[in-house]
Order: C-alpha cells, then structure tokens, then sequence
C-alpha cells in the first residue's frame, strides 16, 4: 500500500458564459492557481461548457468564452502540467454519470435547488405558470454538477457560497449512490475562502456579470483606467477624512495589496486623500499584478490552436482516470458484459484501458483493495501494482506511468511489486504513450 501523505484532490467548474472579470480573478482564479502550486493538492479545473448550455443559446459566445476563460487561467499561471485543466464536453464519461446520479436523486430535492426554486417563484410573482421558460437543464443542472465532481471523487470544491447547496446535494449523491452499490465515491466538501469570496463592484455591489458591475480582467490600462474612474464613491472633497467601511475602492485595492499597503491607504483615507488619487493607487496597483499576465493573454487569445491542443492533453489526461472509473461504476450498476459477470454476487471489474495490444487492468480482490497491473499482448503481466485503498489512486498511477513512461517507476515505487523484465515493460510503456498521446 502507499505510504505517501494522503494527497487532497481539489476540483472545480467555470461556467463557460462570459468574460473573466476582478471579481472571477480574485474570487477564484487566483486561489486556484495558488493553491494548484502545492505539493499536497492535486487539482482537476475545467471549462464547464455543458453548463453554459443552460444559459446560452449563441454557439458563437459560449466558444469565444471557452476560449477566454481558458486564456485567462493560463495567463493566470495555472500550469497544466501539475494540474488536469480540461473541457467538460471533452469527457463523454460526466453525462453519463450525470444519469445514474439522475436516478439516484429524489425529483423533490432538485424542486428544492436555489436556481431552478428562483425561476418558479419569480414566476410566480409575475403571475404566470411557474415552470414557464425553465427548462429541464435548469432543473437537472445540481446533477451535472455532482457528476463533474463525483466522477473525480474530488475531496474540496472551491465555490462562491451561492454553489454551496449544489456540493451538498452531491455529498446526498455520492451516498446514495454508494449506500445502493457499494462505496465507490467520497463525499466532496465546499471550500469558500472567506477573505476573497466576493469582490465589490463598480456601483459597490458584488460584482457580477449580471449587475453589469464588473471590470473585465485582461482590459487594457486604459480601459482599466476609465473603469476604476467610474468606481462609486461618496462626495468628500480631498482633505476629508473618509471612510474605508463600506468603500468599494478600498476593498478592491485590499484584494491586490499587501496588508502593509493595505494599511498606508488607511491612513490616507484617514488623512483626506482626494478620491483621484486613490483611484490612481488602485489603477497602479491592479495593474503592477495584472500586466505581466496581459501578454500572455493576449498571445493565447490569438493562437486558440495553443489552447485547444492544451485542452486536448489535459482530456487525456481526465479519461485515463474516468474511463476505468466510469468502467467500474457501469458494472457497479448492472451494466455489464453478459459474458464477463455471472451473477450479481461478482463485481469484479476488470477492463483494459486501452486497446493498444499490451494493457491496463484494474480490478478489486478479496481484500477489497484495489489493484492494477500491464500485461503485454500475450497476457504476460509486466507490471503488478500492490494493493490500493482506492480506485482513483490506481486510476492515477495508471495515468501517470501512461504519460510518463517508465519516468514515473520511481515515483510510484511503493505501489508497485519489484519489475522483473524492464526491457520488455519499457517497451510496452513506450507504446501506451504514443497512444495515450495521439500519435
Ligand atoms: N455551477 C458552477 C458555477 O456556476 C460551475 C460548476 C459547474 C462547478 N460544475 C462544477 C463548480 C463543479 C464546482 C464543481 O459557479
């Protein structure tokens, strides 16, 4: 068994319907990226296209937005080689969890989600027929996102707090899932960061697309400029003292700040800084974090083919994981190889992943561990894994040897019985990552 630190996967979705702006950047981006730089997370981050759907009926938009979300996080730093950063459509595997979720969630708690529970009253408040203009997406839309979730077993959800239901009515997934078929999912848990989860806006309420409120995150100076300009503020002249309570500008420059420089505006504000100045400290300071990263948006935004080939590794790299999940959990439920399994008291899930000629097994044993192994064309076993306390840490080290090759032998040493032919598992390993990369 692994006697690595248990590592804590972290796991979250951006709708794919607008333009990253301050509030998205500081709220998640930013986190994100930072935390996605520890050694102890691994973070799964995708383009939540499926969900834009419920939204957005323009084709045109919810591209130009993939494509603007996915620039943004990349200029941001996430670095897609020590995360899985992927395209939810790309991963055929989440609508097809999203129905054995659907038929494990009662009807009367999707009744009861805050975004479909806000369309019925606002209809009914106008008088008209409560399910009118809400479509059946809506209604389904905390199941989608519980199978994004579940099928990473993720362990943390960074969300903003109006997503917190949605985790929750996951968690109920996973365990009625788990109670009907056994375990085969963790209950994930929502992660608000408390100090960043809401940036004001430009008129001081949350900013937010739908307020029209926002300043966009990769606007030029200029616009920057104009857009902080026109941040709401009181009417004190320069040399009032004025209040940081309540200040919008204050609150933002705070998000990008240092607590050093966060306290020299303080007593600025105290001392009567003109209103154009400490919109010219906030423009500078925004700026001296964001400019850097202009570059690189840029650059991206006009090479989507760079992004699109990045998107298409890091769904290579979601399915190496959720295709033997998904696998499992088929067979978990009854769809199964008439051949494969007789009888219900089998549940042994033994699939190749590939259908290279040497492959990937994975499958549980008595002990009720989980394990893995390669074999060549012959059935020859090149690779034996030891016992694993869960899929998802099989699923990964098959991913990684997938991609890394014989790299990842190290690494992984303590999952694995002692190699006897290296030769002949090289070779096979060579072969599985020119599949696994597309060659
Ligand atoms: N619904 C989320 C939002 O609007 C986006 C999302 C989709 C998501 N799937 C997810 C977030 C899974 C976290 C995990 O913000």
């Amino acid at each position: 068994m692994s006697t690595s630190a248990p590592i804590t996967r972290f796991l979250t979705g951006i709708t794919t319907s607008g333009t990253p702006h301050l509030g998205n950047y500081v709220g998640s981006i930013r986190p994100a990226v930072r935390a996605s730089l520890s050694a102890s997370v691994e973070s799964y981050y995708f383009l939540a296209d499926y969900h834009a759907l419920i939204k957005i009926d323009d084709p045109a938009r919810i591209q130009r937005s993939t494509l603007e979300i996915a620039a943004s996080w990349l200029a941001a730093g996430l670095n897609p080689d020590r995360v899985t950063f992927y395209r939810q459509s790309d991963i055929p595997e989440i609508p097809e969890l999203t129905w054995f979720l659907t038929c494990v969630t009662g009807k009367g708690v999707l009744n009861r989600a805050h975004a479909y529970k806000a369309s019925v009253d606002k209809n009914q408040a106008a008088g008209v027929d409560p399910d009118s203009d809400v479509s059946a997406g809506l209604f389904m839309y905390p199941v989608l996102m519980g199978a994004d979730i579940l099928l990473f077993n993720a362990h943390k959800v960074p969300v903003g707090r109006d997503q917190i239901q949605h985790i929750e009515m996951a968690r109920d997934m996973a365990q009625s899932f788990n109670h009907r078929y056994g375990k085969h999912f963790v209950a994930p848990e929502a992660e608000i960061e408390a100090s960043v989860a809401t940036l004001p806006g430009l008129d001081g309420r949350k900013m937010s697309k739908s307020y029209d409120n926002t300043i966009p995150l990769f606007a030029s100076r200029e616009q920057l400029k104009k857009l902080i300009a026109s941040i709401v503020t009181d009417s004190r002249a320069p040399g009032e003292a004025k209040d940081t309570e309540g200040s919008a500008l204050f609150q933002i420059y705070q998000a990008f700040a240092s607590a050093e420089e966060t306290e020299q505006l303080r007593q600025a504000y105290a001392a009567g800084i003109s209103w154009g100045d400490a919109k010219q400290q906030l423009l500078d300071r925004i700026d001296l974090e964001i400019a850097p990263m202009r570059a690189r948006y840029q650059h991206l935004m006009e090479h989507p083919e760079e992004v699109e080939a990045l998107l298409q590794a890091g769904a290579r790299k979601a399915r190496a994981v959720a295709t033997p999940f998904l696998q499992q959990l088929r067979s978990a439920v009854g769809l199964r190889n008439l051949v494969d399994a007789k009888g219900p008291a089998k549940t042994k899930a033994s699939k190749a992943t590939t259908a290279a000629s040497a492959g990937f097994k994975q499958y549980r044993e008595k002990d009720g561990l989980f394990y893995f192994k390669l074999a060549d064309a012959k059935g020859r076993v090149l690779l034996q894994s030891r016992g694993l306390s869960t899929p998802q840490s099989a699923g990964q080290s098959i991913a990684r040897l997938q991609r890394e090759g014989l790299a990842a032998l190290d690494a992984l040493q303590d999952q694995l019985a002692p190699v006897s032919d290296t030769a002949a598992l090289a070779a096979a390993l060579a072969e599985l990552q020119s599949a696994s990369e597309g060659l």
